[in-house]
């Protein structure tokens, strides 16, 4: 809903439940379209408290003046007040309590304690606790939870705490719009929902004020879900880069007394690039295979995974998009091979060694089948990896059922999986048959690239057998070894298969 569109809500969300129930049902019985809900609307202007005139207290007060609420602010310095919004009041923090139920503080935590003095004033009223905390566990209480103990007799709603004054200001058109909301009695936390509805963002309710923890952590988090997908890629990187430099360049140096200090322009991330990318595609994998080896381990899938796989899982999709935005890079490189100078060099030195020797080397077909293959199977590894991408984007992945979701990202992941690893098989060919492949008795980066790929492969190879599948499958569906309570359809393969 557009900020337009919600200010027409106001009239009717303002007036309570009970007028928007009304206004609805006139809607229904006079028009067939929803512009009428406009004009019916109640013209009458709903009142709503701001204690605090700083940064936040005036964006929120502005945007809910466009929506057509009558803002009333409470400060300490009401005749000081050059900044508010036009048309808002600014009284003594007693006066304007008076003014309405619902009262949103826009003040910081620390400042609290002066709510107690107008404790009697309060009493019954909404308080809608906005605030964040510098640090999470700042405090051992939450600050919604310390409003609560300090005004017993208030009911304390948590809302607005992840939208940031600039958002607001700005139209919140390019922050999220999604409003947590939180509180223990049901008809205030509508009456907030009902407010953040009208200003066109959207409310979610996350049940009582238990949920303020969670509120509370959520806008002081950095990327939460990317964190170790990032650092695991940095490390992986770190790792095949310092591999590959002391491989191809400090060997090459101190052997072969050549310079391929270049090499760490294009060659060295064109190897690093891929083989993070495989490496995480794997481990986006490698979860789902240990969960299935616990669960026909324990027979039964009503057992919590370890905290260390539970969080794997969490993260699939982000280390999915980290290993394509690699794959992508890898592509990228791949595309200026044929201008490099030192490719060029090559092609050109080998032509002329041919004419020199007055020999021209016989077409092989076999290498130009390999050769080819190779590349066609990273095409159609990176079409279906793209294919993940786009279907992990919300609007997709809400546009999907489940079972059409969990067709793309678990079996096309899989055939992805499959087709990069052949990919890089078959890049590498026969050349780990080679001593000269072994520099320092170090193998190929690829090689060490495909463990991971090929043992997650094989595995899920073996889970796929139909003599383990049809287990795993019942313990998915709700069957186990020791039933507390027998189900029906999964009595036979008890007795016979299990
Ligand atoms: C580019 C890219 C984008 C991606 N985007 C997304 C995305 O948007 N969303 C996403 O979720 N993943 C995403 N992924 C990660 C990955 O594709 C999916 O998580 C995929 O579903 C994993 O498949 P799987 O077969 O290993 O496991 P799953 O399909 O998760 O699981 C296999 C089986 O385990 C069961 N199972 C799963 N979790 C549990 C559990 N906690 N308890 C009990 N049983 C369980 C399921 O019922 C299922 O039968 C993305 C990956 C890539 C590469
Ligand atoms: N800024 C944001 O983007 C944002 C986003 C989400 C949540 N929040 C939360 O919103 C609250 C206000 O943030 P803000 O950025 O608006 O802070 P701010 O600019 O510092 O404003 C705080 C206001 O609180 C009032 N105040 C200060 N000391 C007081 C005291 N001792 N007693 C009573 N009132 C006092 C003042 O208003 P008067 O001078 O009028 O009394 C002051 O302007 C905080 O809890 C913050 O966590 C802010
Ligand atoms: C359009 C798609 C792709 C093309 C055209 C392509 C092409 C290539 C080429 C030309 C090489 C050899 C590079 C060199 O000699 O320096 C290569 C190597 C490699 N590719 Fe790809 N590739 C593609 C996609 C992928 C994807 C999606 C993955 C994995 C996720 C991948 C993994 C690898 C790996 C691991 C290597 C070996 C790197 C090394 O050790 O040098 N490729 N690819």
């Amino acid at each position: 809903m557009g900020p337009a569109h919600s200010s027409r809500w106001t009239g009717a969300t303002s007036s309570g439940p009970d007028e928007v129930t009304s206004s609805l049902s006139k809607m229904e019985k006079y028009s067939s379209s929803p512009i009428p809900l406009v004009e019916d609307a109640p013209n009458k202007k709903q009142t709503v408290c701001i204690f605090g005139t700083g940064d936040f207290g005036r964006s929120l007060g502005q945007k809910m003046m466009q929506c057509g609420y009558s803002i009333v602010f409470g400060s300490r310095n009401p005749q000081d007040s050059s900044l508010i919004p036009p048309g808002a009041t600014v009284l003594p923090h007693a006066e304007a309590a008076e003014m309405s139920d619902i009262i949103i503080l826009a003040i910081h935590r620390t400042c609290y304690n002066f709510l107690e003095t107008l404790k009697e004033m309060l009493s019954g009223k909404v308080l809608v606790d906005v605030s964040n905390n510098l640090k999470i566990n700042q405090y051992p209480q939450t600050n919604a939870e310390y409003l609560a103990q300090l005004i017993p007799e208030s009911k304390v709603v948590k809302a607005f705490n992840s939208v940031s004054a600039w958002a607001l200001q700005s139209g919140a058109l390019d922050a999220s719009r999604q409003v947590f909301v939180c509180g223990n009695d049901s008809k205030s936390k509508e009456k907030v929902m009902d407010i953040v509805r009208s200003l066109g963002l959207t409310p979610l309710d996350k049940g009582s004020l238990l949920a303020t923890k969670e509120i509370e952590d959520y806008p002081l988090q950095l990327f939460p879900m990317w964190k170790y997908p990032i650092y695991l890629s940095l490390a992986i990187s770190a790792f095949f880069f310092f591999y590959s430099v002391i491989r191809d360049i400090v060997y090459n140096y101190v052997v072969k007394n050549k310079d391929f200090s270049f090499f760490i322009a294009i060659s060295i991330p064109n190897r690093v690039c891929p083989i993070v990318a495989l490496i995480l595609l794997a481990l986006v994998y490698l979860p789902g295979i240990f969960a299935a080896i616990l669960q026909l381990y324990r027979g039964t899938k009503y057992r919590r995974f370890p905290d260390w796989l539970d969080k794997w899982m969490l993260c699939r999709k982000q280390l999915g998009l980290v290993a394509l935005a690699f794959a992508f890079l890898h592509v990228l490189y791949t595309l200026v091979i044929p201008i490099r100078y030192y490719v060029r060099w090559r092609l050109n030195s080998y032509v002329l060694q041919q004419a020199f020797n007055n020999k021209t080397d016989p077409f092989n077909t076999v290498q130009g089948w390999i050769s080819d293959s190779y590349v066609a199977l990273g095409i159609l590894g990176f079409f279906l990896f793209v294919l993940l991408g786009i279907t992990s984007l919300p609007s997709v992945s809400n546009s999907v059922n489940w079972r059409e979701f969990r067709f793309v990202q678990s079996y096309l992941g899989y055939l992805t999986l499959v087709l990069c690893t052949a990919h890089t098989l078959v890049y590498g060919g026969k050349r780990f048959l080679h001593v000269r492949s072994y520099p320092w008795g170090l193998p190929a980066a690829y090689i060490l690239s495909l463990i991971i790929p090929c043992i997650v492969l094989v595995i899920k190879f073996v889970l796929i057998l139909p003599c383990i599948d049809r287990p795993l499958t019942a313990i998915r569906q709700g069957w186990e070894r020791k039933p507390k309570h027998v189900c029906e359809p999964y009595n036979n393969l008890s007795r016979s298969s299990v």
